[in-house]
């Protein structure tokens, strides 16, 4: 079935977005590898952070207070330690960062056998890129056709290694680094572009030896960590949404608050100021070890840009985003340097380009990114998510921002990384505050 989204008047209000999809993954892995009990305030409370919480409940830590309602009390995990994760079978459902960090962890230990197994999109999704540099490290790993899931793993000693990634990827650099805390001796990870680093700033608060050197990041091997207590801060993915929807609806003016503002994560706001976007952001502390900040974004005359290289990375899951806001900016903008938009929930190129040409842009499709054609708007149309929760939620701000609306179909997808989306938009909406 198809949801509508209708042309809309001007956004307006303050919102604060759900919880960091990506670091709430990363507090239930690492309370999951530390000693004690650790409590996590703000734990996201969507499909994808479900199954990284069952995930390590089958590896034998305890957890409690998830998932009980729109306002979750604080999630408590109680660790394994580094060295006692037990055998399973794990369902990481549709969670690639599940998929690709976990295996670190399960390859350094002692003994034991697990299998990683998902969704019909998981099992589209390649992991030969963590398999061979663990391999290297002296794991066992088998994966499906010798690239994809299902992932089994036998635990095995570990060996350090210094390992530069072919592709920036932070699920491929915190997988090596989590299995660096279980090897022999100091391991090394550098990267071609800086991804988002979330599995450092986390490590170092859970007390590894964790330093940033030669354009890398460094991990010793550790006895345990302890991670305590943290507090997620509100994910900037999901918070562009609602950026960018305020952008394209003229009259908007909308605040988002207690949103993380780490720079290896708001690429997406160096390239919409480049556009011409109105677009503030107070920085207000930090949580834990992750800057936040509270943004206000006004409805802007938009320019075509040129993105690539070190942005990419940067502003990896908003590409989409930049895509569709292209559509409302004068001149062309071109996205480059993005062949890894093929690898997520969806090939984020064909499924973006699918969406706006749907609803009546001019886009062109290349291998490593999209062309597109400022053209002052969009008409409007069908977008099919394809499952693919950031798609499903791209076509509810096409549509709003269109002139005769947008049929979503597949908009339950939205709850991978945020359920309430719909709610939450509409409380920005005329009549909705
Ligand atoms: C993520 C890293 C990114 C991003 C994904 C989540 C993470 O992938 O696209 O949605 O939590 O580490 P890369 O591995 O390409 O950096």
């Amino acid at each position: 079935m198809a949801t509508r989204f209708e042309p809309a008047g001007a956004l307006r209000g303050a919102l604060r977005p759900p919880a960091d999809k990506s670091i709430s993954h990363r507090a239930a892995l690492i309370a999951a590898m530390g000693e004690g009990t650790t409590t996590i305030e703000n734990y996201l409370d969507s499909a994808d952070t479900r199954a990284t919480l069952a995930a390590v409940e089958a590896l034998g830590a305890e957890v409690e207070g998830a998932g009980t309602g729109p306002i979750a009390p604080a999630v408590q995990v109680r660790g394994v330690g580094l060295r006692g994760a037990q055998p399973a079978r794990v369902d990481v459902g549709n969670a690639g960062t599940l998929l690709r960090l976990l295996p670190g962890w399960l390859a350094g230990q002692e003994a034991g056998s697990w299998t990683l197994d998902g969704d019909e999109s998981i099992r589209r999704r390649p992991v030969d890129r963590i398999a061979e540099p663990l391999r290297r490290m002296g794991a066992e790993v088998r994966c499906r056709e010798g690239r994809l899931p299902p992932l089994e793993i036998e635990g095995s000693a570990l060996e350090g290694i210094e390992y530069e990634l072919p592709v920036a990827s932070a699920q491929v650099k915190s997988c090596l680094l989590f299995a660096g805390l279980l090897a022999d001796r100091p391991s090394w990870v550098g990267e071609p572009l800086r991804s988002r680093d979330h599995t450092e700033r986390m490590l170092a608060a859970a007390g590894a030896r964790i330093a940033w050197l030669g354009g890398g990041v460094s991990v010793r091997p550790a006895k345990r960590l302890e991670l305590g207590e943290l507090t997620v801060p509100a994910d900037f993915s999901s918070a562009a949404f609602f950026l960018v929807a305020a952008l394209l609806v003229p009259g908007s003016e909308i605040v988002l608050e207690g949103v993380g503002t780490n720079p290896t994560r708001i690429g997406l706001l160096r390239v919409l100021a480049r556009m011409g976007a109105e677009i503030e952001v107070e920085p207000v502390g930090k949580r834990g070890a992750e800057p936040i900040g509270t943004m206000r974004a006004r409805a802007s005359a938009l320019r075509g840009v040129e993105v690539g290289g070190e942005e990419v990375p940067l502003a990896i899951d908003e590409l989409p985003l930049i895509a569709l806001a292209a559509c409302f900016a004068e001149g062309e903008t071109t996205i480059g340097d993005a062949a890894e938009l093929r690898r997520k929930e969806s090939d984020r190129v064909e499924t973006t380009c699918a969406a706006l040409t749907a609803l009546g842009a001019a886009v062109e499709a290349r291998e490593d990114g999209m062309r597109i054609a400022g053209a002052g708007g969009l008409r409007g149309g069908t977008v099919r998510s394809h499952g693919d929760h950031r798609i499903a939620m791209l076509g509810a701000v096409a549509g709003l921002a269109s002139r005769e609306g947008a049929a979503v179909e597949g908009m339950d997808a939205a709850a991978v990384s945020y359920p309430a989306f719909e709610a939450d938009l509409a409380s920005l909406l005329p009549g909705g505050g």
